[in-house]
């Protein structure tokens, strides 16, 4: 009887192991673009207005900079057309969830929000809830973006700020993450 006890336990525990490896090393959740909207509901002055820090920075300029007459040069000299809006090299690093199906985004996401919250948080469906919000790893479980080290953070930017961008001039990571620095009011 008590080895029965013994094995089911240790049978349980194994598992819950297992399930806990693949959640941390897949976040592959099926989750789907909510939009800053949504993210700013709660993101708002009372906790730091990430959603404010955000629509100042040029992150929420993105996709209207390929609106410009500046794009329309850069998309017409490369012999790409005369519209950037429709250039999927362009929107790659201009837009949230480039080259995503369309089924991976709701409603409530607009894609004139640039390089919204979920280009670097992950798309927010799953984690969206206040009651997985508080709990870090559940989050993370539910597929927010995690970041361990600055080089973590610096590497993501990277992912855009690199000499495939046509206007690159070089990209100093503290400086501009001091720019885009939203953190969390204490307390
Ligand atoms: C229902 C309210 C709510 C919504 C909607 C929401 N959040 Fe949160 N979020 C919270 C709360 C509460 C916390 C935990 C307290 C804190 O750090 O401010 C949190 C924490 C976070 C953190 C820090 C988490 C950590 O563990 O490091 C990030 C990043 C974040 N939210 C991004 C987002 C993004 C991006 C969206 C939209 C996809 C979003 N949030 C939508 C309430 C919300
Ligand atoms: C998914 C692509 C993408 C990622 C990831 C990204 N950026 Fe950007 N970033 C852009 C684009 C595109 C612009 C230009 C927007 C415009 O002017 O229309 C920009 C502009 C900026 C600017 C303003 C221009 C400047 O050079 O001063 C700063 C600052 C910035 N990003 C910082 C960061 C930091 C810090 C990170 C990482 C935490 C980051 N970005 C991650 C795409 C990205
Ligand atoms: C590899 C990512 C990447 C790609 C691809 C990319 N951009 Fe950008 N773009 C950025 C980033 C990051 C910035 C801001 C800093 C910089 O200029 O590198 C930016 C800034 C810009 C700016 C503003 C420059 C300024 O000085 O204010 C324009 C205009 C622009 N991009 C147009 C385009 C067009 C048009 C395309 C397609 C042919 C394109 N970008 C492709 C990442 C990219
Ligand atoms: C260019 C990338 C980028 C964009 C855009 C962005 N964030 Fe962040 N955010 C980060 C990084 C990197 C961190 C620091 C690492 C972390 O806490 O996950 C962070 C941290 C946070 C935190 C935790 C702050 C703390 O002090 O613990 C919250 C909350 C947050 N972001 C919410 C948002 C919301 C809401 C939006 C959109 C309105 C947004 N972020 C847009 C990259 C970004």
């Amino acid at each position: 009887m008590k080895k029965a006890v013994v094995l089911v336990v240790f049978a349980l525990l194994s598992l819950s192991l297992v399930a806990f490896t693949l959640l941390e090393s897949s976040p592959t959740v099926d989750a789907k673009y909510i939009g800053t909207k949504k993210c700013g509901m709660c993101h708002k002055a009372k906790t730091g207005d990430q959603l404010g820090i955000w629509e100042k920075s040029q992150h929420a300029q993105a996709y209207k900079t390929l609106q410009s007459d500046a794009s329309k040069a850069i998309v017409k000299e490369k012999g790409l057309g005369d519209d950037a809006t429709k250039v999927a090299e362009c929107l790659a690093c201009h837009v949230t969830g480039a080259g995503e199906d369309a089924s991976k985004f709701e409603k409530s996401f607009s894609i004139e929000d640039g390089i919204s919250c979920e280009a670097c948080h992950g798309a927010g469906s799953e984690y969206k809830s206040k009651k997985i919000m508080e709990d870090h790893a559940a989050s993370v479980a539910n597929g927010m973006t995690e970041y361990k080290t600055e080089a973590d953070i610096e590497a993501q930017c990277k992912t855009c700020h690199n000499e495939k961008s046509p206007t690159f001039k070089g990209f100093k990571f503290k400086e501009a993450w001091a720019k885009i620095a939203h953190p969390t009011k204490e307390g």
